[in-house]
């Protein structure tokens, strides 16, 4: 009998989904697979690749113990394809079919869309291990090293999962969709990747980490949103994705948490009280904390655009589709066909910033996007508590969603972080004071130096307070070089 629980490993392709006896599909993926396994040997460098790194992969998805932890060489990481197990009689949870039974199969009036909500989310898995192809060189420690890898593996993971839903349900033109996935490249000039946050370098550690906690976390909300669907595949495919993705998010927090808590020791140490003393904080090695709000300020702008017009037709027809439910939207006590109700979004009228009413429906991605914010609003207290811990004067926040915007009502104008409207001169000649400018980039850069011996870190930076998989302060979460 087939086990859907447990991963079989009986084709080169690890699969809870009967890959064995679907050799339509089995043959099409052994057919992506070089190209895939090529895409990544070009990517990350040689060194790396012959690595030993201590990775856990998905054995299961049994949320209690669906992962294993070993050392293993990247190229030969048993990227699989796992879907969450079935809900049985689950239903269309949102739109103008609610309570039908949820399809099993692509429903033919929704296949154009359902397929481009597929490739976008495929598009970001590949995008972002392309913008973090080079950090491994600079790695502040081995235990960032092994994170930085295992985020990279399971975005590849992720993109097999999208992949193996454009070949098992798409037909032909999925698997053109399949290799394209491998033929756009993030931030290339004739092919670039879909989504305009995923064409942003990732330049430094700091921005990695402010990358998985704020962008990660949109893909969060996205597969939280694709977790709804109507088409039962997608669904079970994005719930398991989700399991991973907490970890990538986790990253995020404790790494701009440990690099705060490194800048506040320093200043303690140093006896520097005045967060804004920045030189002296930067002669110290150590991140000085309104820098690490400019990048906070880019991170989390750059993926509120990622969520889309406020009011969007596109939104609105995937939700009364079916395709695509709101955050949590079987938990959610309402009509899931949000017939009457409102919801309020950003306008700008008569040079003021105002909330408006309008059809629900129509709002999807502001709902989504307001979730998003408080999700992400979260993180930011704990690390200021770090910082009030350490009796240092200074509070992040979130900017106002008006400022540095490129996509929605805001695009096109000029805000300052708290939402003020400021004319393009204003503007022009304050921006330095809220977003990374070349002296910041350069000074980040200064400090970004690889260290390698185990339990050791870089000196912006504090350790962890647990290792992965519980392992000891001075563990070797990567052997670089091998005996
Ligand atoms: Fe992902
Ligand atoms: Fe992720």
């Amino acid at each position: 009998m087939l086990d859907l629980i447990n991963v079989s490993y009986d084709t080169r392709i690890p699969n809870n989904v009967g890959l064995s006896s679907d050799k339509r599909v089995l043959k099409a993926l052994e057919k992506w697979h070089p190209g895939y396994i090529n895409w990544w040997n070009d990517l990350i460098p040689r060194k790396f690749q012959e690595s030993l790194i201590y990775l856990r992969t998905a054995v299961s998805v049994d949320p209690k113990g669906w992962a294993k932890f070993d050392y293993v060489k990247m190229p030969e990481y048993r990227w699989g394809i796992l879907l969450a197990p079935k809900v049985e009689g689950r239903i269309i949870p949102c739109g103008e079919h609610y309570g039908e039974p949820a399809w099993q199969e692509v429903p033919g009036e929704y296949r154009a869309m359902l397929r481009r909500l597929i490739v976008i989310q495929g598009d970001t898995e590949p995008a972002s291990v392309e913008q973090q192809r080079f950090l491994a060189l600079t790695a502040p420690s081995l235990y960032d090293m092994r994170n930085l890898f295992q985020v990279n593996v399971e975005e590849g993971r992720h993109l097999w999962a999208m992949v193996y839903l454009l070949h098992k349900y798409f037909g032909r033109d999925g698997r053109e969709e399949a290799d394209e996935l491998l033929r756009r490249q993030s931030g290339s000039e004739e092919a670039p990747r879909l989504l305009g946050a995923f064409n942003e370098e990732t330049p430094d550690w700091l921005s990695f980490f402010m990358f998985t906690y704020f962008t990660d976390r949109d893909g969060k909300m996205q597969l939280e949103s694709l977790a709804q669907s109507g088409f039962d595949p997608l669904s079970r495919s994005c719930r398991f994705m989700l399991t991973e993705e907490a970890h990538h998010m986790f990253v995020g927090e404790t790494g701009v948490g440990r690099t705060i808590q490194r800048t506040c020791e320093a200043m303690r140490e140093a006896g520097i009280d005045d967060p804004f003393d920045v030189d002296r904080v930067r002669d110290l090695g150590v991140i000085d904390l309104p820098l690490i709000q400019k990048k906070l300020n880019l991170h989390y702008t750059l993926s509120l655009d990622l969520f889309g017009q406020e009011v969007s037709t596109n939104a609105a027809n995937a939700f009364n589709a079916g395709i695509k439910g709101r955050y949590h939207e079987n938990r959610l006590d309402d009509d899931h066909q949000l017939k009457d109700a409102t919801y309020p979004v950003w306008n700008f009228v008569d040079g003021k910033l105002v909330r408006e009413e309008v059809p629900a429906l129509t709002a999807i991605n502001m709902r989504l996007r307001d979730d998003y914010t408080k999700d992400a609003a979260g993180g930011v207290g704990r690390w200021n508590k770090i910082i009030e811990k350490a009796g240092i004067e200074f509070e992040l926040k979130l900017p106002h969603e008006a400022f540095h915007r490129q996509i929605g009502v805001f695009a096109g104008k000029t805000f300052d972080p708290e939402g003020n409207l400021l004319t393009q001169a204003e503007y022009e000649a304050r921006k330095g004071e809220w977003l990374p400018n070349k002296t910041d980039g350069d000074f980040i850069q200064s400090l970004m130096k690889q260290v390698t011996e185990p339990g050791k870190y870089a000196g912006w930076i504090a350790p962890p307070k647990v290792g992965i998989d519980n392992k000891p302060g001075d563990f070797e979460y990567v052997k670089l070089h091998m005996a």
